[in-house]
């Protein structure tokens, strides 16, 4: 079976290098010439774990292309994926579709009869028909499949996930498009991956459903952190004790400065949008969505309390910047919030992150990057952890408190156990729990 992957973000990057390494012969499509250059040279556009490996068992194996030549390959292939973005729209928040369907009347011209167009980009309810209309419509007669198949994948541990999902969810409404997907998946029958094939408004919702319910799942346990710590409560300990509840489960359930990233943010705002559109509000992911955005500045103004009353030519060091670890993503990351409103305070703040910088740079002007998180508590008054990558769980703690100004530690992820950084002799505030003080 060939492949065209249109589209060589995250989503369509890995899962066609995943494609490949199960065999298939997959053509990656992009307009973006260099990116296409780049990748054929073996040089990966994005930081993702195990990814470039792959890139490159796969090229020399001859079965992983990189093309700008749309037409040549959705000509080729058999089943022609799209993984395009679909931005917020301006205005209404609904996902902005008009590179799908593009896509859609590009691959209409260009294909072979009898393809199969999966739409894998996530996509609103009623798109994958939209995208069959317009097939029709730029080439009447011609036979051919709609399916959609959403892809769950995280960043960071992207190619685990795709190689190794929980379940595999496919909208296919003729014979053609189910047995196209299962065979292109049937590597993972073999672990039996449960392969859900539904209707195409059911793939296309249950996208949304997942990622809206799993962004309510962490804003309800920010909820209940804020409220540990008024009344002395810990909420990894809360959080493990509802976790063990297998109807509740233990994960996405630490509290942290807010979800952001490619996917949640915009996700939730489409799914509220999409909930108004049809007359059934999406009231929780509402008030999800509200909470989060006010918890980013409930995080900076933590931060500037643990300053005291004059902010102003004050020092913060951040550590992490990326919205999760393993990623140089810093799409919706609750420090493109916490950064600026530090400076809008006339903070001087400066920050390390393994891997953001590149991507974080033209976003946060006046921050100053330190290589080495040491150098980050060089003469600050506050440090503050706002992603968790695991290189900063072992720092030396009475290092950092030896290059500080201050005393005070802000630590978003709860990365670092309260008494090792009091023992240091550094104040310690953490999320859900009650802050501990040296003196
Ligand atoms: C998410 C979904 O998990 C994935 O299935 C979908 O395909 C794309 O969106 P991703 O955006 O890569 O993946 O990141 P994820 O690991 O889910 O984290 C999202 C955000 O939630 C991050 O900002 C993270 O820090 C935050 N988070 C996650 C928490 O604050 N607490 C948690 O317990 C889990």
């Amino acid at each position: 079976m060939r492949i065209a992957m249109i589209g060589t973000g995250y989503v369509g990057l890995v899962s066609g290098v995943c494609f490949s390494e199960f065999g298939f012969d997959v053509a990656c499509v992009d307009i973006d010439a260099s990116k296409i250059e780049r990748l054929n040279a073996g040089e990966v556009p994005i930081y993702e774990p195990g990814l470039d490996g792959l890139i490159e068992r796969n090229l020399s194996a001859g079965r992983l292309s990189f093309t700008t030549d749309f037409d040549t390959a959705v000509a080729r292939a058999d089943v022609v994926f799209v993984a395009v973005g679909t931005p917020s729209r301006r205005g209404d928040g609904e996902a902005d579709l008009t590179y799908v369907y593009a896509a859609a009347r590009q691959i209409a011209k260009a294909m072979r009869p009898g393809t199969v167009v999966v739409i894998k980009s996530t996509v609103v309810v009623g798109t994958c028909r939209k995208v069959a209309e317009i097939i029709r419509e730029e080439r009447p007669g011609v036979d051919f499949s709609v399916a959609s198949n959403p892809e769950f994948l995280r960043e960071g541990s992207a190619i685990e996930d795709f190689m190794r999902p929980d379940r595999v969810v496919v909208g296919a409404e003729d014979e053609r498009a189910e047995a196209a997907l299962r065979r292109l998946y049937r590597p993972l029958y073999l672990r039996e991956t449960p392969i859900l094939v539904t209707s195409l408004e059911n793939a296309e919702l249950t996208k949304y459903a997942a990622n809206a319910f799993l962004a309510v799942k962490i804003t309800f346990i920010n909820e209940i952190a804020n409220l540990c710590e008024k009344v002395g409560g810990d909420v990894q300990k809360v959080a493990s004790g509802i976790g063990l509840d297998n109807r509740i489960g233990s994960k996405f359930l630490h509290a942290g400065p807010g979800f952001g990233g490619s996917c949640f943010p915009k996700d939730t705002t489409a799914l509220a949008a999409t909930g108004l559109k049809h007359g059934a509000p999406q009231r929780l992911v509402e008030t999800t969505i509200a909470v989060n955005e006010e918890r980013k500045r409930q995080m900076a103004e933590r931060v500037l309390a643990a300053l005291g009353p004059e902010t102003a030519g004050k020092r913060v060091g951040i550590l992490g910047i990326a919205f999760k670890p393993n990623t140089d993503d810093v799409r919706d990351a609750p420090s493109l919030v916490i950064v600026p409103a530090l400076q809008a305070a006339g903070v001087t703040v400066v920050a390390h992150d393994p891997e953001a910088r590149g991507q974080a740079e033209p976003l946060l002007p006046g921050l100053e990057w330190r290589a080495n998180p040491y150098d980050v508590a060089d003469e600050v008054d506050v440090l503050a952890v706002i992603t968790e990558w695991n290189t900063y769980r072992g720092l030396d703690l009475a290092e950092i408190a030896r290059r500080m100004r201050g005393h005070a530690v802000v630590d978003m992820r709860n990365i670092w156990q309260g008494s090792d950084v009091v023992a240091a002799g550094l104040d310690y505030q953490g999320i859900g729990k009650t802050p501990l003080s040296v003196g």
